[in-house]
This record gives C-alpha cells, structure tokens and sequence, in this order.
C-alpha cells in the first residue's frame, strides 16, 4: 500500500501544505512560514506524517474514508518513504489561486478558499532554502494547481529562484496558455511545459474553457517552440476527452495542428469528470484515429489505480532481460515497470532503440505468449541524458490493455521489437504478480 505523499510536497497560494490535489486535498499537513527558523524538517516529522508513516507501514490507509476515494492511493503498491531517504521526487507549487478562465473543474468553490490567492514570494524562496538546508534532493517543481500558475504577476520569478536556489531540479509548468509566453517568462526558461487545450476548435474548446481563445493557447505552444531562447521546453498538448470534442475529425486536426506548431507531444486525456467521452475511453483508447506518432495516452489517476506491481522473477533488476540474440543485438530494451490496475488493466513501459540510436519501428508484446497489443512511443529525456551520444529523446515505450483473465503468476512478458531493417528480436521477462 503506497500513495506519493511521501515522495512529494503540495503547497497551496496560501502556503498550506495538503494532503496531495485529489481527495486529500482537505487535509492540512502543516504550513510554510518565511522565517529563517521554519524548517521543512519539522513538517516532515510532525503528528500528521508520522500518522501516515505509521499507517503506511502497517498497511492500513492514514484517511481510511477518504484515501479510498483518492486516485494517488495505490493498494498494490509497495510502501516507500522517499522522505526518509531524503528524496523529494515532486514539488508542485500553486503559485495563484486566480485565473483568467472559469473552466468547470476549478469553478466551484475556489474564491472561498483561505487568502492570500497569490503566493508570496518570500515563503517560496524559505521552502526551497529549507529543502537544501535539510539536505532534500528535489526532482521536479511544478507550477501546477488550482487557478492558473501564468496569473501571478510576478511567474517569472519563482522560475528563477528555483534556478538559483536548486539549480539541478526540472521545472515544469502547467498553463491553460491564455497568455504571452515571452511576457510571462521574461528571459526564464522550463523544462517542460503541458498546455491544457481541450479542443482545436473554438466552439468545442470554450465549451469547457469558459472564457478561453483556442488560438491563443495555440499561438502560445507555437511561440514557445519557435523562440529564440537557446533551449527550448518540451512542449505537451493536453487535450482532455470530452462529448463535445472527440469527433474523429477534430482528433485528427488537432494531430496535423500538433505537428504544425511543432509540439513534442499531443496527450489524449480520459477523464471520469462530468461530459467525458462516452465514444473514447481507457478500454478503447486504441480505437482513436492516428495520423501521427506524436500522440500518446493518459488517463486521470482514479481510473488507473495500481492494485498489482510485476517484480522480475529472477532478479530485482528488470533490465537484466533476456534477448533471443544475445551477441549479434541490435537493439536495446529495458522494462521499467509492470503493473496491473484497479480495472484490470496491464501497463508495460520501458524504453527501446537501437544499438545506434534510430527508434524502433514496432514493439509487440505477448502475455504468456498470448498477443497484448502494440506499444505507442514517447518521450524519454532521462534516457536522452544517460545516453547523450546516442541522441534520442523519444525511445519510450508504454501499453495499456484491459485484460479478460487474471495473469498467471509468474507470467513470461515477450517484446518482440522490429527494426527499421525488418529484422526481429524478442526479449522475455518472467513477473510474478501478487
Ligand atoms: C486545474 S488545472 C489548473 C492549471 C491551469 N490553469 C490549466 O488549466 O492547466 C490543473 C490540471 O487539471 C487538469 N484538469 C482540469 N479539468 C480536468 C478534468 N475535468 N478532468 C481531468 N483533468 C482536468 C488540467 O488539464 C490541468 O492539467
């Protein structure tokens, strides 16, 4: 039993530090204050996680009613405290409760919640000091929350203290794009960048983006990716699925507009909120028409609970796989996890390419030697870093299947990857599940 509460840190405009953005997001952890004696330490040692470690460790839920209705909360993962090993995977970081749209799921409620609306600078800056001082490794911070990050005046700021503060942490923002991308950032730079743009058409697009222009997030992703800044942000299209913008034809727009802009990725988004998609949906996300590789899957948390994770057989080590050709290999294949959720769905991701760099052109995977599916590629810039020389970002891989039978435990999972050249190689890993 696990959730990421004790791999990551969610901090409120007002400086409230939540129980993560889901179902917990009621339950206050403590509060970050800008003087020099406030300490992140003392939070990660108060009542409240040591309640949740001690929950956590019994395998008992630290909320019960309310971590049953949390989509983080995996009943099938294994408990780790990343805190204690000094690890903070994610920050996010509502840097404003405003917003210059009034889109349905941040609507109801927001104005009521506790001012200051706008986060103050100043215990921003303690919050990341605190992290360095207490010795926290932190991954990633990310502008995301309530309202929109791009309304506090004062955006590019945050960007440039956590430049200064723990220059090594990614940062990524996510935006409903409804602004100028230059005036917002000013001479900063991210790492990535998601745009909420839930339509390619003004009339589907408003519909839940009230008050929003469709050609002003899209102008915004265009400029991103034609600045002149020296490194450019990865930029996703975040395309949410709903009854009003899922016809074929707008999907297969969007695809040709994506790769127009020249955006690194279009997501295809399922959720479980009011108008979803009833003609797209998780079991038959394999269904939506493709025109290009860009586009990748996602679905809200809830949907996908990890119940089950695969562990290697005979090694924790799942890259140590095995190849039907070990000697002569052109290829490299590495499975990085595993895992079965509450639907009982399979996920399988990993990353693949070959020995020289060039993409794989198809990967197969077998279940038990019963066909699962084709895996869809996708961004892989942790591996673009571990493997420079090789100059490929985009060698992940990731399959999403519903499964009509329980997997046998261990079941043999075969990647059967095919080369630009047509030559085949399998790859076979045994995982038990339980
Ligand atoms: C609440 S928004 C706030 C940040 C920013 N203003 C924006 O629009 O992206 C944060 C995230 O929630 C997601 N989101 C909003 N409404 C959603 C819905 N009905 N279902 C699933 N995700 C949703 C957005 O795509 C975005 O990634």
């Amino acid at each position: 039993m696990n959730c990421r509460i004790l791999s990551s840190l969610y901090i409120r405009a007002n400086g409230e530090i939540v129980c993560d953005c889901d179902a917990g997001k009621g339950i206050s952890l403590g509060k970050v204050f800008s003087t020099d004696e406030w300490s992140i330490s003392d939070i990660f040692d108060n009542e409240k996680y040591q309640h949740i470690r001690k929950s956590f460790s019994m395998g008992i839920p630290p909320w019960k009613d309310i971590c049953i209705n949390c989509g983080l909360f995996n009943s099938g993962e294994l408990f780790v405290d990343n805190l204690k090993n000094k690890q903070i995977k994610n920050i996010q970081i509502e840097t404003s409760l405003k917003c210059n749209l009034s889109c349905g799921g941040c609507r109801l409620g927001i104005n009521q919640r506790p001012l200051p609306h706008l986060m103050n600078l100043k215990i921003y800056e303690r919050l990341l000091k605190s992290c360095v001082e207490s010795g926290f490794k932190v991954e990633n911070i990310e502008f995301c929350g309530n309202g929109e990050p791009l309304s506090h005046p004062n955006f590019s700021e945050f960007v440039r203290l956590a430049h200064s503060i723990i220059p090594e942490a990614k940062q990524t923002l996510v935006t409903n794009g409804n602004w100028d991308y230059n005036k917002s950032l000013k001479d900063q730079y991210l790492d990535v960048i998601y745009v909420s743009c839930d339509g390619l058409y003004q009339s589907s697009y408003e519909k839940y983006r009230v008050n929003g222009s469709v050609s002003q997030a899209l102008k915004f992703m265009a400029d991103v990716k034609s600045s002149k800044k020296p490194k450019l942000p990865i930029v996703i299209w975040k395309y949410i699925l709903f009854d009003y913008n899922d016809s074929d034809e707008e999907l297969i727009s969007a695809q040709k507009k994506a790769v127009e802009i020249a955006v690194d990725k279009l997501m295809f988004v399922f959720t479980h909120t009011p108008h979803e998609s009833k003609r797209y949906n998780i079991e038959n996300s394999q269904e939506i028409p493709l025109v290009s590789p860009i586009v990748s899957n996602f679905s809200m948390e809830k949907l996908t609970r990890i119940t089950q994770v695969g562990k290697p057989l005979n090694s924790n080590d799942s890259r140590n796989i095995e190849s039907s050709n070990e000697i002569s290999r052109k290829t490299y294949c590495v499975i990085d996890d595993v895992h079965i959720s509450d639907n009982n769905f399979i996920t399988i991701q990993g990353w693949a390419m070959e020995k020289e760099g060039q993409s794989i052109k198809s990967i197969s995977i077998y279940c038990d030697d019963q066909f699962i599916g084709k895996a869809s590629f996708g961004l892989r810039e942790d591996v673009l870093r571990a493997y420079p020389e090789l100059k490929n970002d985009t060698s992940g891989f990731i399959l999403n299947h519903k499964l009509s039978k329980p997997l046998n435990s261990p079941t043999k999972i075969i990647l059967q990857l095919m080369t630009n050249e047509g030559i085949t190689e399998n790859f076979s890993v045994k995982y038990l599940f339980g």
